[in-house]
């Protein structure tokens, strides 16, 4: 099998995405490819793109295409993020370490998930680029404090708060899978999932030389040490956030804090009240609540109801640097791409996470030059229409 990842085998993200589905076993794809319940969030994410139609202006040259931006006060080269990505190490010995690295190679930020095998240090260390923490109070807040401390330390320059996950959604395709049995130290209940392990021996090559189950490097309780992996849902259920632990995080972190998860008008002004320093419009990739709409649909009510105050990114369905601009031009500031990164690391490391972002930086300077666009900080929403009819909020 030819290991390239250049054309005609990788040209797109869904090429990476058939390359991680053949690298990794059943259970770790489905963990990562798969949605909550009826996957209708899901699928929307993604579909919802469609119905915006780009109106570019012709006949415009210019010689120098800016894809570059500012977050929280910090340039990035390119107008996205890496979103928080849990059990990274599961996908790829290089995890988190690897996709941070890539990340600044590429002048991208990169945010960090609780939900992570490497240690936080050595993921900042990894990265050229701005690196952001996210935030689950699992184990409670004596746990978080220690871990906020550690993340000032090492130089994370904001703190994403995920607030859309009160419980775990109800990912079915895990449950059949056998994702729990996986994690869970109990040899015997993993017999039945072994065929699928070994049918993906360069996965498993990797896997077993790095050790086997990563654990939970930054998620330290005090006197008992890591938790474990199986315990992470019930731990997510025991510490729902709410707004009345912003201002408790705020006397451990000084920095900005980023709210991500906000899906309404109300919840968005909630935030500014509340002191966030930027919002970012998520239903976790459709892994939480099914049925919610897809993120470039509220995008605009959610960018008018902020009026300007705080930051507006957004995250859900983007596969495409086409993708990326559409939300640019609804008013986001940047986004966030989760598995269209995470498909190229699962599939070759840090070589894929290259690739993504390489594939991603190409059709975004493509996309704005047949806009006719030069900058990214100048679209707005005269660059597309929604079935016919022009959005209205403009960034
Ligand atoms: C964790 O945040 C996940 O979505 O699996």
């Amino acid at each position: 099998m030819s290991r390239s990842l250049y054309p005609p085998r990788v040209v797109n993200i869904e090429d990476l995405r058939r390359l991680a589905r053949l690298r990794l076993p059943k259970v770790v794809f489905d963990y990562l490819d798969g949605g909550a319940e009826d996957e209708i969030t899901l699928q929307e994410n993604c579909r919802a793109f469609r119905d915006l139609t780009f109106r570019p202006r012709m006949a415009v040259a210019f010689e120098n295409c800016n894809l570059a931006t500012r977050v929280l006060g910090a340039d990035i080269a390119l107008p996205f993020l890496l979103a928080p990505v849990g059990y990274s190490r599961m996908m790829h010995p290089g995890g988190e370490v690897a996709a941070a690295a890539a990340a600044g190679a590429f002048g991208a930020g990169y945010i960090l998930s609780t939900i992570s095998g490497h240690k936080l240090e050595n993921v900042k260390t990894a990265t050229a680029g701005p690196a952001w923490y996210q935030l689950y109070l699992l184990g409670g807040r004596e746990p978080a404090e220690a871990v906020l401390e550690r993340a000032r330390v090492a130089g994370f320059s904001a703190l994403v708060l995920t607030v859309d996950t009160a419980v775990s959604g109800m990912r079915e395709r895990d449950w059949r899978n056998g994702m729990t049995a996986l994690l869970g130290e109990r040899v015997f209940s993993k017999l039945p999932y072994l065929p699928d392990l070994m049918a993906h021996p360069s996965w498993l090559g990797d896997f077993l030389r790095d050790g086997g189950l990563p654990k939970l490097e930054n998620v330290i309780i005090p006197g008992k040490g890591h938790i474990p992996l199986t315990d992470v849902a019930s731990a997510l259920k025991r510490s729902v956030v709410t707004w009345n632990d912003l201002l408790w995080i705020r006397q451990h972190w000084t920095g900005p804090v980023v709210i991500k998860g906000i899906l309404t008008a109300d919840d968005a002004r909630r935030a500014v009240d509340h002191g966030a320093a930027a919002i970012v419009v998520s239903n976790h990739g459709g892994r939480q609540l099914d049925s919610v709409p897809a993120t470039i649909r509220v995008l605009p009510e959610i960018v008018a109801a902020v009026g300007g105050q705080i930051e507006v990114s957004m995250d859900g369905g983007i596969r495409r640097g086409g993708d990326i601009v559409k939300a640019l031009c609804l008013g986001a500031r940047a986004v966030l791409v989760g598995r269209a990164y995470a498909y190229g690391m699962a599939a070759a490391g840090e070589a894929g996470v290259r690739r993504a972002l390489e594939i991603l930086r190409e059709d975004l300077e493509r996309t704005m030059r047949l806009l006719g666009c030069a900058d990214v900080q100048q679209l707005d929403s005269s660059y597309v229409e929604v079935r016919g009819e022009r959005p209205t909020a403009s960034s």
